[in-house]
C-alpha cells in the first residue's frame, strides 16, 4: 500500500501520473490483479478481504485525484509563465501629433468670444450669391465685389469669399439679442506669399434693440480681445469702407516686432493692419427684415493672425503638411 502510494505522491509531472494511473487503476494493473484474487481464496474471508481492498482503492483514488489537480495547477502556472508578456522590452519612441498652428490661433481667438457667451454658428461653403454678396450690401456690378476674388459654379452658386454669410444666415434663424462668432474656410483666386486660394475667417456679429449696441461697445471689446492675443500693444481704429457697415474701421495694431518704431514687416508705418469692422448697415437689417435694431460686426484673417503670431514669413508652408515645420508647434 505505502509503495503504490509513494508511486502516486512521487510522480513529477501529469504525464507521469498518468503512467501511474494505468500501473495502479488500469484493466490490467495491479488493483485489477488483487481484485482477481478474490476468485481463488476461501469464502468465508472474501467479505474481509474485499472490504480491505475497496477501502484500499478509495483512499487511492482520493490520492491519485488531489495529486491530479496539484499537478494541473502546477502546469497552469507554468503555462501562464511561459505566455506572459515582458512589458520592461524595448519598444519604438512613438510620436504624438499636435494641433496644426491655423487650429491652435483659432482655439484661442473662439476661447474669448465664448468666454463672452457668443455662440458660435457655421454656415455652408458653398453659399448663393444672396447670403454672400446681395444681403450683405453688395448688389449686382457693386464694385466692391471685385474686391472678393470669387469661385463661381456653373449654377451662380459660388465658395464663399467670407464668414459674413453667415451672419445673414443667423440673423434668419434667430432674433434679438444676437450676439455671435463664425469662424470658418473661405475661398479666394488668391495665391501668393501670404495669401492661399482656402484661408480661414472668423466673424462677429452683436445685435440687440436700438441703442443698445454702439460703436463704443465694439471698440472696447476688440480693444481687449487683441491685447488678450498680442500682449500690451497700442490699438487704433481707422476710418475705412465695407459695404456691409456704416460707418467702418480697420483696426491696427502697434507692430509687435518693432514695438512701433518701424520695421520691414510693418512697412515702417509702426502699425499692423490686424480686422476690420463697423456698425451694421441698416441695408443689411433690412434683407434680413429686422426692424429698430442696432448692431455691429467684425471679421478677421486667422492665418493672419497665426503668421504674426508665430512669425511664419511665407503662408504657403502651413499647407504643406511638411513634418519639420509642424513639430515647431507642439
Ligand atoms: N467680410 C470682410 C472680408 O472678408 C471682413 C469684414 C470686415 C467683416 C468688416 C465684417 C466687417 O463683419 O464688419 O474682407
Amino acid at each position: 500500500m505505502e509503495r503504490l502510494e509513494n508511486k502516486i505522491k512521487n510522480a513529477t509531472s501529469l504525464e507521469k501520473l498518468e503512467e501511474v494511473r494505468i500501473e495502479i487503476f488500469g484493466k490490467k494493473g495491479i488493483l485489477a490483479a488483487e481484485f482477481a484474487k478474490l476468485k481463488t481464496i476461501p469464502n468465508e474471508q472474501k467479505k474481509d478481504f474485499a472490504k480491505q481492498l475497496n477501502e484500499k482503492k478509495a483512499a487511492l483514488t482520493k490520492l491519485f485525484e488531489q495529486k491530479k489537480k496539484e499537478l494541473e495547477a502546477k502546469a497552469l502556472q507554468e503555462q501562464l509563465k511561459s505566455e506572459a508578456l515582458d512589458l520592461s522590452l524595448f519598444s519604438y519612441e512613438s510620436k504624438t501629433g499636435a494641433l496644426h498652428p491655423i487650429t491652435q490661433t483659432m482655439n484661442k481667438i473662439i476661447d474669448y468670444f465664448v468666454a463672452l457667451n457668443f455662440s458660435i454658428e457655421e454656415g455652408p461653403l458653398v453659399e448663393d450669391d444672396f447670403h454672400n454678396f446681395e444681403a450683405l450690401n453688395l448688389p449686382k456690378n457693386h464694385p466692391a465685389r471685385e474686391m472678393q476674388a470669387t469661385f463661381f459654379f456653373k449654377d451662380g452658386n459660388l465658395l464663399r469669399t467670407h464668414t459674413s454669410p453667415v451672419q445673414i444666415r443667423t440673423m434668419q434663424k434667430d432674433s434679438i439679442p444676437i450676439r455671435m462668432i463664425a469662424p470658418g474656410a473661405v475661398f479666394r483666386r488668391d495665391f501668393d506669399l501670404t495669401h492661399t486660394p482656402m484661408f480661414h475667417q472668423v466673424e462677429g456679429l452683436v445685435v440687440d434693440k436700438k441703442g443698445k449696441v454702439s460703436f463704443a461697445n465694439l471698440k472696447f471689446i476688440l480693444t481687449d480681445f487683441l491685447r488678450y492675443m498680442f500682449g500690451d500693444v497700442d490699438v487704433r481704429f481707422r476710418p475705412s469702407f465695407f459695404p456691409f457697415t456704416e460707418p467702418s474701421a480697420e483696426v491696427d495694431i502697434s507692430c509687435i516686432f518693432c514695438g512701433g518704431k518701424g520695421c520691414r514687416v510693418c512697412s515702417h508705418t509702426g502699425w499692423l493692419e490686424v480686422l476690420g469692422c463697423g456698425e451694421v448697415d441698416p441695408n443689411v437689417f433690412e434683407a434680413v427684415g429686422y426692424e429698430d435694431v442696432s448692431g455691429y460686426a467684425f471679421g478677421l484673417g486667422v492665418e493672419r493672425f497665426a503668421m504674426l503670431l508665430h512669425q511664419v514669413p511665407d503662408l504657403r508652408n502651413m499647407f504643406e503638411g511638411d513634418i519639420r515645420l509642424l513639430e515647431q508647434f507642439k
